[in-house]
C-alpha cells in the first residue's frame, strides 16, 4: 500500500464523526450504490453475511421510525438523576427526519443454517458482523463527503412494526444519511460535556488484565 493510501484510510478513520444535523439535499443513487458495496465487503463469521438493508426515503415512515426514537429518548431519561437527566434530555440523539435517507440495518441470524462456521461458539458474532458492515458505511461515507448518524434509541417490535420486518430478524441499526453543513470535528457528546476520550494508554495491558 503506498503513503497516500494509508495516510488517506488514517484520515477516514479519524475525521469519521456521529451527525445528527442533515441538510434537505437529496444523495445520488451512484453514492448510496458505492456505500452499500462497502458494506457487503465487511468481514462476517463464516462468511454468513447476515445482513439486509431497508432504504426508507418516505417522510412518512421516518416520522414513524422517529416517533419509536423520541419516545425511547423520554423513556431513557429515567436512568439518570435529577442533573443528567436533565442534560440527557437536552442532548439531541437522531436526525430522522432531517436526513433525506435512513437505512435500516438488519441481521438475519438464520442466514447460512444453523452451523456457521465459528458462530457456534459466540452465537452475538452474526451482530458483530453487521456492526462491522455499519463501520464500512461509516467510513465510506465520510469518505464520499456524506454525513452519517447511528441511532438506536428503539425498541426493536416498534421498528419490526413500522418496517415491517418479520419476527426473527434483528433491526440492529437505524442510520441517517445526507449531506450536512456542520460536520464536528470532535465527538458532539464530547463537546457538549457528557463524555471525553480516554486515554488509550490506560486501556492496553501487557500479558496479562491490568498489567
Ligand atoms: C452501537 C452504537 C450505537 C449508537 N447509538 C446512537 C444513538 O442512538 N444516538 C446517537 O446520537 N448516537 C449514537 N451513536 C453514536 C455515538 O454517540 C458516537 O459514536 C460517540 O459519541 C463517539 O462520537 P463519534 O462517532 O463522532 O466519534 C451510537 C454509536 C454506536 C457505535
Amino acid at each position: 500500500m503506498s503513503i497516500e493510501d494509508k495516510n488517506a484510510i488514517y484520515n477516514v478513520i479519524f475525521k469519521r464523526r456521529d451527525v445528527r444535523s442533515f441538510l434537505p439535499d437529496p444523495i445520488s443513487p451512484e453514492i448510496i450504490d458505492r456505500v452499500l458495496t462497502a458494506a457487503h465487503h465487511a468481514p462476517s463469521v463464516g462468511f454468513m453475511q447476515p445482513w439486509n438493508f431497508i432504504l426508507v426515503s418516505s417522510t412518512q415512515i421516518k416520522e414513524r421510525l422517529a416517533w419509536a426514537a423520541e419516545k425511547e429518548r423520554q423513556a431513557l431519561a429515567i436512568h439518570y438523576e435529577e442533573e443528567r437527566a436533565g442534560h440527557f434530555l437536552s442532548l439531541k440523539v437522531e436526525g430522522i427526519k432531517q436526513a433525506p435517507l435512513t437505512i435500516c440495518v438488519t441481521c438475519d441470524p438464520t442466514r447460512g443454517g444453523s452451523h456457521v462456521l465459528g458462530r457456534n461458539s459466540i452465537p452475538e458474532t452474526d451482530i458483530l458482523s453487521v456492526a462491522c458492515a455499519i463501520q464500512n458505511m461509516w467510513l465510506a461515507t465520510c469518505a464520499e463527503g456524506l454525513a452519517m448518524g447511528w441511532v438506536s434509541f428503539y425498541k426493536k417490535n416498534d421498528v419490526r412494526d413500522i418496517l415491517q420486518i418479520p419476527p426473527h430478524i434483528e433491526p440492529v441499526a437505524l442510520i441517517s444519511i445526507g449531506y450536512t453543513n456542520e460536520y464536528p470535528s470532535s465527538p458532539i457528546l464530547e463537546q457538549v460535556n457528557w463524555e471525553k476520550r480516554r486515554s488509550v494508554q490506560k486501556l492496553i495491558f501487557h500479558e496479562t488484565w491490568g498489567k
